[in-house]
């Protein structure tokens, strides 16, 4: 109820705006008797992936809080975890303005922030300051100004900052709006990257007495023939999970709609078939050996349990949680457990 009136008010103002003074109201209220707007009790149902215990499988998917500011709000949404990030080493702006718009129609949107974040030291102080113990996985990537050729170093960075305050780390590869970014998906490229993350792993659990899984965030752009390399590949190099999918460069299911020629990644409804097909392409490959959290379009309980049957542990959302609001968690919690 109260969040179809705040929905109201913020669909009437530009996207980005209202983004901004969401993410800063519950950084204000998160912690305070004011959370009672967005609080809600959701059923423990406690679910194994990558060796860790979550209190349920929904997930608030990376983007939505970049810098880790609003966590213990979303813990009272009833979140199962929290994905924080894109972050990157060095803080940056992202795209010019404007850069995410609405297509209402569809309930998708369209982005392309451009990965702007206030850093991984930043971030880090963000992690340090959380009150909740909510699980907070925290999605890396790469400096728009750094080379590709030089991206895993990005990587590498990223990782030995937020590696001890971590439930798990999200590579991202698959953002379409930090050129050149979804070429490390690819041969050796991705071979490298991903032996390279390994290795540092393996150096950080020792060092720090703890093992921190790392998962991998793919696009849904992807011909079956990518997707079963990228599945040998995370084998190989033994990763503990994959995240699938980011958004879509295809228009196919908003052409013609306000907005939907504007550069960027498209997520929402118009993304949901895709991601579950690749989801379950994936699932072939990967034939249980890693677990797959889903994301994706997920709009739904239903459009969830599509993502469970595919063959998705975990589910996240980001553009149906802003459609529907922090009841979607709930729903989608409510049906998981009267599978
Ligand atoms: C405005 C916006 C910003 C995003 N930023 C990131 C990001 O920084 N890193 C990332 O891995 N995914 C990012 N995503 C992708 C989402 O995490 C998710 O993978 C995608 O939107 C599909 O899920 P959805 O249909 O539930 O939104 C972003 C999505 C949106 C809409």
């Amino acid at each position: 109820m109260f969040y179809k009136l705040a929905q109201k008010v913020m669909f009437q103002i530009d996207p980005e705006l209202a983004h901004n003074v969401a993410i800063g109201s519950l950084k204000m209220t998160g912690n305070t008797p004011l959370n009672c707007f967005y609080r809600q009790n959701v059923a423990q149902v406690p679910v194994e992936c990558m060796g860790i215990t979550f209190p349920n499988p929904v997930g608030l998917a990376a983007g939505l809080d970049k810098d880790g500011e609003s966590i213990d709000a979303f813990h009272a949404m009833g979140f199962g975890h929290v994905e924080v990030g894109t972050v990157t080493p060095r803080p940056q702006p992202g795209n010019d303005l404007p850069r995410l718009f609405r297509l209402k129609p569809a309930q998708g949107i369209i982005n392309r922030m451009g990965f702007n974040n206030k850093g991984v030291d930043n971030l880090v102080r963000n992690l340090m300051a959380k009150k909740s113990d909510i699980l907070v996985g925290v999605n890396i990537g790469k400096n728009k100004d750094t080379p590709v050729e030089q991206g895993k170093d990005d990587y590498l960075i990223c990782m030995d900052k937020v590696y001890q305050y971590s439930a798990y780390i999200a590579v991202n590869i698959s953002s379409p709006n930090t050129p050149g970014l979804r070429t490390l998906q690819y041969g050796e490229l991705l071979d490298d990257l991903l032996g390279s993350i390994k290795a540092k792993q393996t150096e950080l659990a020792a060092k720090y007495g703890k093992y921190v899984p790392v998962a991998l965030k793919i696009a849904p752009d992807l011909t079956d023939e990518e997707i079963k390399s990228i599945a040998d590949s995370l084998i190989k190099n033994q990763f503990d999970g994959v995240i699938a999918t980011n958004t879509t460069l295809s228009r196919d299911a908003v052409a013609g709609l306000e907005h939907a020629e504007e550069m960027g990644g498209l997520s929402g409804k118009p993304l949901t078939d895709l991601s579950t097909k690749v989801i379950k392409t994936l699932a072939g490959y990967l034939n249980g050996q890693i677990p797959i959290i889903g994301v994706g379009g997920i709009n739904s309980a239903q459009d969830a349990n599509d993502k469970f049957a595919a063959g998705s542990t975990l589910v996240q959302i980001y553009s149906g949680f802003i459609y529907q609001g922090p009841k979607l968690v709930s729903e989608i919690v409510s049906a998981y457990r009267s599978k």
